[in-house]
């Protein structure tokens, strides 16, 4: 998905004409970049360059915005989305050895990415589900009631999904 290629440039070329014809041109960057986010997964610091120069705005400026905005990726992220609650509830039932067994397993660090482009790791605080604390979102999915091993579980289930096989 993240694979930077000529046709995707030029989609996003036709997407900034199209804007580029509206009263405000400057005022569509913020959906300029969506519409990046949603052909790569992530806003590349390359196809910034690109969009500076075609809608006539210092890089800096779009740099700016997408970092202001959590919501823009800044770099390729991975098939599934792992988000650790770390809010109270869930803290104090254990979520730091849940957070410490993923890093363990997928040997990354929070706002990392897998090296088989598999999983992203990231801290969220209360995500709505402190009853079944500790726990974790994947990809939206709310999983509860982890421990440090079942945690690990999970991910090889998502593992062997991916491959192909069943979960
Ligand atoms: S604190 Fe984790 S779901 Fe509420």
């Amino acid at each position: 998905m993240s694979e930077i290629t000529q046709e995707k440039m030029d989609q996003i070329k036709a997407y900034i004409d199209r804007v580029k014809q509206q009263p405000y041109p400057t005022s569509y960057l913020i959906a300029v970049l969506h519409y990046v986010q949603g052909l790569f997964g992530y806003v590349p610091r390359e196809v910034m360059d690109f969009v500076a120069q075609e809608m006539n705005l210092p890089t800096a400026h779009i740099w700016g915005v997408a970092t202001f905005y959590h919501y823009f990726n800044l770099k390729p992220i991975g098939k599934h989305v792992i988000s650790v609650c770390m809010g109270t509830a869930c803290y104090v039932k254990g979520a730091h050895d849940v957070l410490e067994a993923i890093k363990r397993e997928l040997q990354i660090q929070v706002g990392q990415t897998s090296e088989d482009r598999l999983f992203t790791l990231q801290e969220a605080r209360c995500l709505g589900a402190c009853g079944i604390a500790p726990v974790i979102m994947i990809d939206g999915k709310i999983h509860g009631e982890l421990t440090a091993k079942s945690v690990v579980e999970l991910i090889h289930r998502y593992r062997k999904a991916a491959r192909g096989k069943t979960a």
